[in-house]
């Protein structure tokens, strides 16, 4: 049994950070054990121009805690309007990574999302050309299909479709929770990869529902049964490159979650990296953890490995009950609960 554990830093390819006084909550929460990380576009108004994602990346560098070295990666917001040619200038600005699609209604702020793939063919097409890689919220939102089925429905539906018009599109198929996505995954060549949530690992639908209701482990899309978690920790700790690490940390406010209609999104970042570790060790795989979390993303995303370390030590220590958030608080994952693994600050 190893005391410690050091990565070459890790990334977070999939985290909302949102805006205003959050950001003096979730970005140092973030830059306490990522080095870069994919912010998410979905705040109001989406993040659907290049101004707009500059802007953003703007407050979050000014946010950031003294001789941080964390850098923010910026996605755009894909809607049935953007311009082909905003493909052409966010290639160029190098600080956009990807773009997102949001089904419109699927999620939070997701409004204003595509409403028929058909729309946005002639963007994805210029994407294509220009390999830069299309992130999917994998769920269809027709209200007929099963909350539990959305995924799986997606594969079929839309992601299958996509794949046979536009093979050469590099594609995320984001925070994926289903069996059916890891095998899609698997069967997949050329740039196509899936991002795995910690929480997505850690539980299933039984912890959600089982005993009372746990609004702080409401997300989308909703954990599913165990043996769809069982796939998942598979996937993540085998090694296999075309998974990798995206929290998909989504932070509401207390009062926010805990309603008669509760906002989906779990605020893991707090306790991101070390209940990875945590997961890992329970299947035997630490030796997989550095390439889950700190090289296939940037092989995917073609950046270089971070050249500094992240150092973990086995020192448990009790996640806080709850953390200021909005003038409120906010319930971290793993609230109130012991933590073998620490990061090491010293
Ligand atoms: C996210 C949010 O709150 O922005 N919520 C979530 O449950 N994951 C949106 C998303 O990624 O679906
Ligand atoms: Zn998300």
């Amino acid at each position: 049994m190893s005391a410690s554990l050091t990565l070459i830093y890790p990334d977070d390819f999939h985290v909302h950070l949102r805006d205003g006084l959050a950001l003096n909550t979730t970005v140092a929460a973030t830059a306490r054990c990522f080095k870069r990380a994919l912010i998410m576009p979905n705040l109001l108004p989406a993040i659907s121009s290049i101004a707009a994602a500059l802007d953003y990346r703007q407050r979050l560098l000014d946010h950031l805690p003294a001789n941080s070295e964390f850098q923010p990666l910026m996605s755009l917001y894909l809607t049935d309007d953007t311009p082909v040619h905003l493909i052409d200038q966010a290639k160029t600005s190098h600080c956009i990574k990807a773009v997102k699609l949001y089904p419109s209604g699927a999620t939070t702020n997701s409004h204003a999302g595509v409403t028929a793939i058909e729309k946005v063919m002639p963007v994805l097409e210029r994407m294509a050309e220009l390999q830069l890689p299309l992130l999917l919220h994998g769920e269809v939102t027709d209200p007929a299909v099963d909350v539990f089925d959305r995924e799986a429905v997606f594969l079929d539906n839309v992601l299958e479709p996509l794949r046979r018009a536009l093979p050469e599109l590099p594609i995320v198929l984001e925070h994926i929770t289903t069996l059916e996505a890891v095998d899609y995954c698997r069967a997949q060549t050329g740039r196509f990869a899936a991002t795995i949530t910690v929480h997505h690992l850690l539980y299933n639908r039984n912890a959600l529902l089982g005993n009372g209701l746990r609004p702080h482990l409401f997300c989308l899309p909703i954990l599913k049964r165990q043996r769809h978690q069982q796939a998942l920790r598979c996937a993540a700790t085998s090694g296999d490159p075309r998974f990798f690490l995206g929290t998909d940390s989504a932070p509401h406010e207390l009062r926010t979650k805990e309603s008669a209609c509760g906002c989906a999104g779990i605020f893991s970042a707090p306790v991101a990296m070390e209940l990875y570790a945590q997961v890992f060790e329970e299947e035997g795989a630490l030796h997989h953890l550095e390439a889950f979390a700190s090289r296939h993303g940037a092989d995917f995303y073609q950046l270089p490995y971070n050249s500094s370390t992240l150092a973990l030590k086995r020192d448990p220590w009790i996640v806080p009950d709850s953390l200021p958030y909005l003038g409120g608080q906010i319930i971290p994952l793993a609230a109130g609960q012991q933590l073998s693994w620490k990061i090491n600050n010293d």
